[in-house]
């Protein structure tokens, strides 16, 4: 991968262009922008939303979005589904899933593609979709626009290069990027194959937790957060736009590159992340705190204090609380956790989730560390402990999660996960 130019921050008000003078001052839509470009805005809240939440953003292109012609139903893309998911019982149960195989037939992102599970349902724009990717090719002569929802991407296999309409975001695995509804890009393959996975955020945008005693600083800091400059394709050879409407695919083919952003300003952006620079706090005493202290980003529900999602990670870091269960405590969550690792183990885990591999708790679902793992921190010398080489996630939602068919049909599903639980020694009460 070469170099790429960032910005840095989140929720900023960015102004980048691809040429000079390209970028009108003073006004969003000028009666004759620079150079024959067209003004767009491309609004990613309500125009009514409050200001400290309101995005959107003015895109200065060589021709209006608006040239295409009539969307057609697209006829791949077989393994994408929608919110609210059907085919498949909601599940109480714990579910644990092996990692997704590559592909025997050449797959790019967008039908590499394959739902695992949802909530709520993208036309009342609430709830998360999670799917995972398993590709071989790169994206070439399409690109794709998500309608229903912006897209976390986790990459845990392979460097992607993604071209969004303002710009370049390169993403690597341990890395993460946003890319807003309604945003067309399109992903390339740095390695050659690539695996992760995607929460399609029907709710509220992401947005950084408020951090409340913890202070102005710490978790994700702002200016980590990179957003590209603007950087266009002049090409007038054909492109296939497909976009994802109401939990269909469509498609158009587009006489142009849909890249053809030459300049643009405002706060509805692409963004990527490196998870390296999350700033964790934990316990210096006793106990832990709730894994919320984990959170990188938070998609508000309209209940207060309570997400739609919450995208939460579990990084490396100092264990040094005494008289203390330092693993992830056994728990029961009126919330629902669907988790995923990028590399190395998860500390409550003894095995069985690989990286790739993924799990599901669902709400008020009894988890925990497992009986290994237990016994082990139950047993140990309580020395400052560091856990390394590690990178767990969870997408954590206020809704009950439902798997698709294909997760509850797929071979992948361990079927034995119940049993890591077993055997546990009972309590001996005085007599
Ligand atoms: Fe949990």
């Amino acid at each position: 991968m070469t170099d790429l130019e960032y910005q840095s921050g989140f929720g900023n008000e960015f102004a980048t262009e691809a040429v000079a003078g390209a970028l009108p001052d003073g006004r969003n839509s000028p009666q004759r922008p620079a150079f024959g470009l067209y003004a767009e805005q491309l609004s990613g809240t309500a125009f009514t939303v409050t200001r400290d939440h309101n995005r959107r953003s003015w895109l200065y292109r060589m021709r209006p979005s608006a040239m295409h012609g009539r969307f057609e139903p697209y006829s791949g893309g077989e393994r994408i589904e929608t919110a609210p998911i059907s085919g498949a019982a909601f599940e109480p149960n714990r579910l644990r899933w092996s990692p997704l195989e590559m592909p025997e037939a050449e797959l790019d992102w967008v039908d590499g593609l394959v739902t695992w599970a949802g909530n709520g349902a993208a036309d009342s724009q609430t709830g998360i979709a999670i799917h995972l990717y398993a590709a071989n090719r790169s994206m070439e002569g399409r690109a794709f626009f998500n309608a229903d929802g912006e897209v976390l991407i986790v990459p845990q296999m392979g460097a992607l290069r993604i071209v969004t309409e303002m710009g370049v975001l390169d993403v690597a695995p341990n890395e993460i990027c946003v890319i807003p509804r309604g945003m067309k890009f399109r992903v390339e393959l740095v390695d050659g194959e690539a695996r992760g996975y995607v929460c399609e955020n029907y709710g509220a945008a992401f947005r950084l937790p408020d951090l409340g005693p913890i202070g102005s600083n710490g978790l994700a800091n702002a200016r980590d957060f990179l957003t590209p400059v603007a950087a266009y394709e002049d090409s007038d050879e054909p492109v296939e736009l497909v976009q994802k409407f109401s939990g269909s695919l469509w498609s158009t083919t587009l006489d142009h590159s849909p890249f053809d952003v030459v300049a643009w300003h405002g706060n509805l952006v692409p963004v990527k992340y490196d998870l390296a620079h999350f700033n964790t706090i934990g316990s210096i005493s006793f106990d832990h705190p709730d894994p919320s202290i984990f959170t990188v980003l938070t998609s508000p529900s309209g209940n207060p204090g309570t997400a739609n999602c919450d995208f939460v990670i579990f990084p490396p870091r100092w264990l040094v609380g005494e008289d203390t269960f330092r693993p992830p405590w056994f728990h029961r969550n009126i919330m629902s956790e669907f988790m995923g690792l990028i590399h190395g183990e998860y500390d409550a885990k003894a095995g069985g989730f690989a990286p790739g591999g993924a799990s599901l708790h669902n709400c008020m679902s009894a988890h925990g560390p497992d009986k290994v793992s237990t016994e082990n921190a139950m047993a140990a010398d309580l020395a400052p402990q560091k856990i390394d080489d590690t990178m767990a996630f969870m997408f954590e939602s206020c809704l009950p999660i439902r798997p698709t068919r294909f997760a509850m049909d797929t071979p992948l599903l361990q079927l034995d996960y119940d049993s890591c639980w077993d055997g546990f020694d009972k309590a001996q009460l005085p007599s």
